[in-house]
């Protein structure tokens, strides 16, 4: 397995390796609606590899810049139909349930090719037991754990080890499967709640892991089975209420690089996790392909996984790709992933051929600037919250220097740009660093008039108030 080291190089012109092809523009659908998809579909957009760029099923934002197909990402037999009906060449996915559910196998065998893993290797996200007994044969660093399919186990694992501890449905539980538990009691109801079916079948086995105290952050890589190329790192603020206090929630800001990940954890973190998973994913007989998200804790200097995630975050996907120069082809890279060909990115000089025996180089560098972005959320999120309320003013937010704002759940109502859904905008800044990029995005935060939302004012701070 080979490193891709920093994240630029080049790679031959055929996004899916096939030289042959008389034409490199490809129809490209984008699965998804959220944030994450608004700036995937922006960069895809950019690419001149793309012919008509679909989202399915997207939202305002998105309308803009790409065709909405009226297809949920949880539909996989009319996702795949309209791949072959519109000719679709290739797909990219944002969300975990469809890559769990088999979409990218579904796909292929349809002859579309896709960005993600196949679900034997997406359940390193699908199940938390399976990627802690993988690290466990293996020896990556993370929590000391146990699986359990009943409560007396469990209860007894608590007892003896004490709290805090952490306790994990083991399926997808949309973010709301971990207790973080500072009481035994706690820990026992958290128990009970997934045996009791607060989950449902995801919640039928759990993982009852020790508490690592430390930073944490999030680490994304592309993957082709074989090779790997680093992209970046991201904070991810999760708790709804400032100081991270209260509810955990999809994500409530993000900012990239993550502070905390020197360029020493940077290299610890591919070396002693990512680069270990991949070779055990591929001695597994499931080898990984499409971005690898590892959350860690950064404990006394050494990182340990916390969990794998099988695509981009969500929103620090909103902070990490406006971070990528602009010159800079995420479809090729994308695509690149897919196709296998990662190490023409780390060994320049190496290229794929086009017909006429040439080659045109696709660099991925990234820009300097930190990146940092504030979620606007409905009120209420995540507990109940109404849509259907007015935002305005997103426009001319979105012009203030550095500044992007992506749609997460929008729609236009008679010309109006209305909130659908329980995070609504995420609104990134571009900065020299932390303090500038956040100056920037409150800045455009403070220009939104939406009086039914609400944002975290402390992304970029630590608890405490101080910078990150
Ligand atoms: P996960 O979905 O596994 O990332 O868990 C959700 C959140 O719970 C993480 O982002 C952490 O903030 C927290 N968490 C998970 N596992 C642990 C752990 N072993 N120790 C401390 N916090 C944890
Ligand atoms: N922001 C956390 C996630 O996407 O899972």
């Amino acid at each position: 397995m080979r490193n891709g080291g920093p994240a630029s190089g080049r790679l031959g012109r055929h996004p899916l390796g096939n030289p042959s092809a008389e034409s490199h523009a490809l129809n490209v659908l984008v699965v998804g609606s959220g944030g994450r998809e608004h700036a995937l579909c922006r960069r895809i957009g950019a690419s001149p590899l793309v012919d008509t760029l679909y989202c399915a099923p997207g939202n305002a934002g998105i309308g803009e810049i790409a065709s909405r197909v009226d297809i949920p990402p949880t539909d996989i037999d009319g996702l795949v139909a309209f791949c072959r009906s519109e000719a679709v060449g290739y797909v990219v996915i944002g969300p975990e349930r469809p890559l769990v559910d088999g979409l990218v196998d579904r796909l292929d065998e349809a002859g579309v090719k896709a960005f993600g893993p196949r679900a034997k290797a997406a359940a390193i996200e699908g199940s938390k037991g399976f990627a802690k007994d993988l690290c466990a044969k293996y020896g990556i660093p993370t929590a000391a754990f146990g699986r359990f399919s009943e409560a007396m186990a469990a209860k007894a694992w608590i007892a003896a080890n004490g709290v805090p501890i952490v306790v994990k449905a083991d399926g997808l539980a949309a973010g709301k499967g971990v207790t973080v538990a500072r009481s035994e009691a706690e820990a026992m109801a958290a128990v009970d709640e997934a045996f009791g079916g607060r989950f449902g079948a995801a919640g039928r086995e759990i993982v009852v892991e020790e508490f690592l105290d430390g930073e944490e952050a999030s680490f994304f890589a592309l993957v082709d089975g074989e090779t790997v190329l680093p992209l970046a790192s991201a904070r991810d603020y999760k708790t709804a209420g400032e100081g991270d206090t209260g509810p955990n929630t999809g994500g409530m800001g993000a900012v990239s690089p993550a502070p905390a990940v020197t360029p020493d954890i940077h290299d610890e973190i591919v070396k002693r996790i990512v680069e270990p998973t991949v070779s055990a994913m591929a001695a597994e007989g499931r080898p990984y392909t499409g971005v690898l998200y590892a959350g860690v804790m950064i404990v006394d200097g050494e990182p340990r996984l916390l969990e794998y995630n099988a695509r981009f975050g969500d929103p620090e996907c909103q902070a990490l790709l406006p971070c990528l120069d602009s010159e800079s082809d995420l479809l090729a890279a994308l695509a690149a992933t897919t196709a296998g060909t990662l190490r023409d990115y780390h060994y320049p000089g190496i290229h794929m051929s086009k017909p006429d025996g040439g080659y045109v180089p696709v660099e991925l560098p990234w820009g300097p600037e930190t990146a940092l972005t504030v979620v606007l959320a409905a009120r209420g999120y995540p507990g109940e919250y109404e849509t259907g309320s007015e935002i305005r003013n997103v426009e001319a937010a979105g012009e203030l220097p550095g500044v992007t704002v992506f749609h997460a759940a929008t729609e236009r109502r008679n010309g109006a740009l209305v909130a659908a859904g329980g995070r609504v905008l995420s609104v990134t800044a571009l900065g020299a660093d932390v303090a500038e990029a956040r100056a920037r995005a409150y800045e455009a935060v403070d220009m939104i008039d939406w009086p039914q939302g609400f944002c975290r004012r402390d992304i970029g701070l630590r608890a405490g108030g101080r910078e990150a």
